[in-house]
């Protein structure tokens, strides 16, 4: 058993920010979702574990997988005492058949599956010049056939459970250029496939929607941040409210999203980026657009 939870990079949140701090998900009405059962992928640790977690203390029934078997097990054992796991299963969400029984043991012997949530996606460092086609290949399997697979599997576990919905996990990458072209790409054809599905089985009383998390500090982060020490301040002064996210944060709005009170939203992308993705605060500051002030016109100071 894991002596911290291990959800966070080597930050622990983001005590360093400066910025207003993102209020931590408080307590949620219990048994919010009692009884509905709830499969999260890549749960293991970050974002994944965080919203497992966060589902299971609303009373659900959450199966957790994860390709990291070892990995896997700790994140359970960490749960255990307060919110054990229904099952935690060892499955990479890359391989059709791992995903086919990774699916109907979520689903158990009723075989319905309420809420499906598609949290596996990882990028690589390399330069767009420098990208082999297998790295390519490689972050649209995890980030975007991975969420075809699990989509298509969960089908009919989640009509016999309807209503019922999916939680994709995109990314701010999949909706603006922020670098790491292939995975930016896929999780933008995460975006598309979410809004054909919640289209297409919407008149069947099943939602899809995408949460699109800014920098969110889980271990992923961590070995880029060892080999550089400034790199969460320079992430941190791209963001208006100043502070990167946390695996909590994400978890927030995946439970809204598949919460009763949001049973009439579907297709939609929510970011959660502490206001990353609301334009361009360089460019405003410089007032490159726009008319001069009043002021500026008449040589006063500009306000700031
Ligand atoms: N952390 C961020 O800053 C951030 C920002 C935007 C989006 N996201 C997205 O959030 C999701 C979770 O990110 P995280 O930072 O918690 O990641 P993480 O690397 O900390 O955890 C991901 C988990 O997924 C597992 N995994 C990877 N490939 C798998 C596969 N093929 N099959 C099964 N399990 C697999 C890993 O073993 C790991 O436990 C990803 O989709 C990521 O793209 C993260």
């Amino acid at each position: 058993m894991t002596a911290s939870p291990p959800l966070h990079g080597s930050g622990g949140g983001d005590p360093a920010g400066e910025g207003p701090p993102v209020p931590a998900a408080g307590p949620r009405p219990a048994g919010q979702f009692t009884g509905r059962r709830v499969l999260v992928t890549g749960a293991a640790q970050g974002i994944g574990l965080a919203v497992a977690e966060r589902f299971l203390r609303a009373g659900a029934l959450v199966t957790i997988a994860d390709r990291d078997a070892g990995r896997l097990a700790r994140a359970a054992a960490w749960l255990a005492p307060t919110h054990p796991v229904v099952a935690a299963i060892p499955a990479d969400v890359t391989d059709p058949e791992a995903v086919g029984a990774m699916i109907r043991a979520a689903a158990g012997p009723g075989r319905v599956l309420h809420v499906l949530v598609n949290n596996v996606g990882w990028a690589t460092e390399s330069s767009f010049a420098d990208t082999t086609l297998g790295e390519w290949n490689a972050q649209l399997a995890a980030c975007l056939t991975s969420t075809f697979l699990c989509c298509r599997e969960a089908l009919p576990y989640l009509r016999a459970a309807g209503p019922a919905c999916i939680v994709n996990i995109g990314s701010v990458n999949g909706l603006a250029a922020y670098g790491h072209e292939a995975y930016s790409a896929a999780k933008a054809g995460v975006v598309s496939l979410t809004q054909n599905l919640a289209a297409g089985l919407g008149p069947e009383g099943i939602r899809a929607n995408v949460v699109a998390p800014g920098t969110i500090l889980t271990p992923a982060w961590d070995d880029r941040a060892a080999a550089d020490a400034g790199l969460l301040d320079r992430l941190r002064a791209n963001y208006p409210l100043r502070t990167l996210g946390t695996p909590q944060d994400v978890a927030a709005a995946c439970a809204f999203l598949a919460s009763d009170d949001a049973r009439w939203i579907t297709g939609v992308v929510l970011p959660v980026d502490g206001g990353l993705g609301c334009g361009n605060e360089a460019m405003r500051a410089s007032r490159a657009i726009g008319p001069a002030s009043t002021a500026e016109a008449a040589g006063g100071q500009a306000r700031s």
